[in-house]
């Protein structure tokens, strides 16, 4: 089997950059490890930065999304009984987010690839790399018990954090920044109206907790658990009873409660490869980096590293520029480190770290601090909606 760019994972990652590149006539093959259902079983977040929104328009996997994503033009810190807007839009020149859940994204890219004919292999096993430092890398896999080989110019690896594609890498040339906090979030997923129309980030002293939505009648909410916690512990009242508690008392009145129909524990963690490339490998998305979904920025970062390398792909197939590649990794890497910076620091700011009362009021300083000046809540604006993406001359 022969491609131009053979992409390890049909995660978020690998189906955009799959469409892309598709529609600039550059041909892709997508291995996946597990089956279509798997892949949209996942719940993960659900807020796109307006850059994510634009790639998925330039993707022509946008119909759905403009018809059923909700616009956010503001995002609400809650603290000390006190809840205060952020105006995202006015804060940060006109930009907003939409709220459409990463399943959304996924399905939709999944029918924008069986629309057009592109080939995944899914349930792709014991997919391997090779030779990707020689102008002629190749990627073996099993398929129903016969071993396949993949012939291409480029191994995208969009195969997320436990994928194949980063461990594949020599350990001296790659180098990781990690931190693991000591603390996870309980997420539920149930068919009730959301409670605010916006989305509620609050700091409590029991811990973080966070009020979000896919749609109309449909919440998702999270609370701050211990990595000990087991969801079996967690009922459905136990869980309305403490995000209550930790809700700003005008949301905890009007919350409506209902059965959950999904609920999961995710503990948090920041991560990041240096390079992001390796010869003719490219590391897309979680294969990369990993932050703490507090800033809502895992599928945004990971569109963002789909994004410079689909431009820069195109412009070596398309006009020769093939010195744009070896500039992949410091591009995608000056943006992933802004987006941990801001994902640790909301993930500081809000959660309960321990019962240290100075750390507390160092917490309630800062947050009153941030909101209260013009410069502080510019600063939360121009992150949240996403910073701003490098040109690719
Ligand atoms: N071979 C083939 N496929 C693999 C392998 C492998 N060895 N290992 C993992 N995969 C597949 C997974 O099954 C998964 O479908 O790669 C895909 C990776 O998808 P994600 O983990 O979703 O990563 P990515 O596409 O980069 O998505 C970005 O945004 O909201 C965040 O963290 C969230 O996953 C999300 C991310
Ligand atoms: C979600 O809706 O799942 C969500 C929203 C914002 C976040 C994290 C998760 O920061």
């Amino acid at each position: 089997m022969k491609t131009q760019v053979a992409i390890i994972g049909a995660g978020p990652s690998g189906l955009l950059l799959g469409q892309l590149l598709h529609l600039q006539g550059i041909d892709t093959v997508i291995l996946e490890a597990r089956t279509p259902e798997y892949v949209l079983s996942r719940i993960r977040a659900g807020v796109l930065e307006q850059g994510t929104v634009d790639l998925l328009r330039e993707a022509q996997a946008h119909s759905r999304m403009d018809r059923i994503g909700l616009i956010h033009e503001g995002v609400a810190l809650s603290f000390n009984g006190r809840c205060e807007r952020i105006d995202l839009k006015n804060l940060s020149g006109g930009k907003t987010v939409m709220v459409y859940g990463q399943t959304e994204v996924t399905r939709d890219l999944m029918d924008a690839r069986a629309g057009n004919g592109g080939i995944s292999i899914y349930e792709a096993q014991d997919v391997r790399l090779h030779d990707v430092y020689s102008d002629k890398p190749r990627v073996t896999f099993v398929k129903d018990g016969e071993e396949v080989t993949l012939e291409c110019d480029f191994i995208a690896g969009c195969d997320g954090f436990h994928g194949v594609s980063r461990q594949s890498v020599p350990a001296d040339a790659i180098k990781t920044f990690e931190r693991v906090y000591p603390f996870g979030w309980l997420g539920i997923l149930s068919e009730t109206p959301p409670v605010s129309h916006e989305l509620i980030y609050a700091n409590h002293p029991r811990g973080f907790a966070l009020c979000s939505m896919r749609h109309s009648m449909l919440s998702r909410y999270y609370v701050q658990c211990t990595l000990e916690d087991k969801v079996e512990e967690w009922p459905d009242e136990r869980f309305w009873e403490e995000l209550k508690i930790r809700l700003p008392a005008h949301a905890a009145a009007s919350l409506v409660t209902g059965p959950s129909i999904e609920k999961s524990i995710a503990p948090l963690r920041s991560f990041v490869a240096e390079p992001m490339k390796f010869g003719r490998l490219f590391l897309v998305g979680d294969a990369a980096h990993i932050v703490p979904p507090t800033g809502a920025k895992g599928l945004n970062l990971a569109a963002g590293d789909v994004r410079t390398l689909y431009r820069i792909l195109r412009k070596h197939y398309q006009e020769g520029r093939s010195d744009l590649l070896d500039r992949y990794s410091e591009i995608c890497l000056r943006r992933v480190w802004k987006a941990e910076r801001f994902s640790w620091w909301m993930t500081s700011m809000l959660h309960k770290f321990s019962d240290d009362p100075f750390a507390q009021r160092i917490q309630l300083a800062e947050l009153e601090y941030y909101t209260g000046s013009l410069a502080g809540r510019t600063t939360i604006a121009e992150n949240y909606v996403g910073l701003p993406y490098e040109p690719i001359e």
